[in-house]
């Protein structure tokens, strides 16, 4: 059972017998709460440090505590912190420390506080340095994309819609495509990381408390913009950890289509890319296996990372103001969900560095099924003056027949295309190959080297 400083039951007080097994079995929580232990510890400084600045305790007092929470950090660097489940929870068990390591003055620290706001102070600290190395993380896989996006800027591949060869595009693009999609991710934990960045502590348990606290020196010590507002609000909200979740249930479903691409592309069908041994595994069965594991893991981790979400959405749905304890189920799924994504987008940066394009390949397959039919259609509206609905007729024809002789677009003679429209020219061969089509996608944001390249430099820039 929970411990004061004195070494007594920590409501001791008021009970007089012991809580069942089952009871300390579900109501502990240390085994995951540890993780938050270096937060806890600087919560408890700079809280201290603000009683003894408002003569709530004794300089001399505090100072036994900041030695005593410095010397218990340290212990838990070297492993040699004693976590234990009598004491429920991580705040319970540095308190029940700091009683061992300094006497009296521990009993102190708890002075204008409750777990209620130490753990949401905990919690929102600890989610904001988890937003900071996702920050770090995604550069790192942009980065990678980047640098394929520049080796790769003309190299050509089929664009798909409805996994159906559509146009011809080139990889460089493909793989901007993706750094832009991480871009947003990072601006939308960097939104969460700003919306978080408010201070509960100091709203104790939920009302306030009647010590001349000041809140605005612990919010400042722990890098928080301001302190919370409303002390019901400070102890009972958790949108800060919902928004985190479903930021990274974002970026995981973007990880996941990557992922699944690689898949596809790594297929022996395909065989658009292939990864060395670091990034696939063998079969123990089947000698001639390379298999994308890492990319298939990549693909499943969102599963996870969706089911945080939902967890702790459910949790905290209908849940009445201010604190319950159900919000002690608020950790493991945030703890589970970022170690997942974490893991991902490392697993992800190291497979984009690894990708090797078969560039010849990809250049036959972005010639395959029609793909530049759009550019003859396009070239007749030009050349023939035509309507775009005329000519997509006209192309719609002139591909039924190619089809019909076994040939690609560019394999026809002019005679055959001229059976379906008289005036084409000789000219139009100059737009079937799959290298003008990609040339000639020049708008703003469209595909041709020279864009990617253009955008290459933008993006070196920024990262
Ligand atoms: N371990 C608890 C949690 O994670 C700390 C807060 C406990 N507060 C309370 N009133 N029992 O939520």
């Amino acid at each position: 059972m929970a411990k004061n400083s004195k070494g007594q039951k920590m409501w001791g007080g008021r009970f007089s017998d012991k809580p069942s097994d089952i009871m300390q079995a579900i109501n502990v929580s240390i085994g995951f709460d540890k993780r938050m232990a270096a937060q806890d510890i600087a919560g408890s400084k700079a809280h201290a440090n603000m009683l003894a600045a408002q003569n709530i305790i004794t300089d001399t007092d505090n100072a036994a505590i900041q030695v005593g929470l410095e010397d218990i950090q340290k212990e838990i660097e070297n492993g040699t912190f004693p976590f234990r489940d009598e004491f429920e929870d991580i705040h319970l068990n540095i308190e029940a420390r700091l009683r061992e390591l300094i006497g009296a003055a521990a009993g102190r620290l708890h002075t204008a506080r409750s777990r209620n706001d130490q753990v949401a102070t905990d919690f929102r600290l600890w989610v904001r340095d988890a937003l900071t190395g996702f920050d770090e993380q995604i550069t790192s896989l942009q980065n990678a994309l980047l640098s394929q996006a520049e080796n790769h800027a003309d190299t050509l591949m089929p664009g798909f819609t409805h996994l159906q060869v559509a146009q011809p595009v080139t990889f460089g693009h493909h793989m901007l495509a993706y750094l832009e999609m991480f871009a947003r991710d990072k601006s939308r934990f960097s939104d969460c990381a700003k919306r978080l960045n408010e201070s509960p502590l100091g709203a104790a348990a939920l009302a306030g408390t009647p010590y001349p606290i000041d809140r605005d020196m612990t919010a400042q010590a722990l890098g928080f913009d301001r302190p919370m507002a409303n002390s019901l609000d400070a102890v009972s909200a958790r949108d800060f950890a919902l928004e985190a979740l479903s930021t990274a249930s974002i970026c995981a479903t973007h990880l996941s289509r990557l992922a699944e691409e690689i898949v596809i592309w790594t297929s022996a069908q395909f065989g658009f890319v292939s990864l060395s041994d670091k990034f696939t595994t063998g079969s123990s069965i089947m000698p001639q296996k390379r298999n994308p594991d890492a990319a298939e893991l990549v693909r499943a981790k969102v599963g996870r990372i969706m089911g945080a979400l939902t967890s702790l959405t459910i949790v905290m749905k209908g849940l009445p103001l201010a604190y319950s304890k159900d919000m002690q189920e608020d950790k493991e799924p945030v703890f589970e969900a970022f170690d997942a994504l974490s893991l991902a987008l490392a697993a992800m940066a190291g497979m984009v560095a690894d990708i090797t394009p078969n560039k010849e390949k990809l250049a036959q397959a972005a010639g395959t099924a029609f793909s530049t039919a759009t550019d003859l259609a396009d070239w007749l509206v030009r050349e023939m003056a035509m309507p775009f609905r005329d000519a997509h007729h006209i192309t719609g024809t002139i591909v039924a027949l190619a089809e019909s002789q076994g040939k690609a677009l560019h394999e026809l003679s002019i005679e055959d295309m001229q059976t379906v429209q008289p005036q084409i020219h000789e000219g139009v061969f100059d737009v079937l190959s799959p290298q003008a089509s990609a040339a000639s996608r020049t708008s703003f944001g469209g595909t041709a080297p020279q864009n990617v390249l253009a955008q290459v430099k933008y993006w070196k820039t920024k990262l």
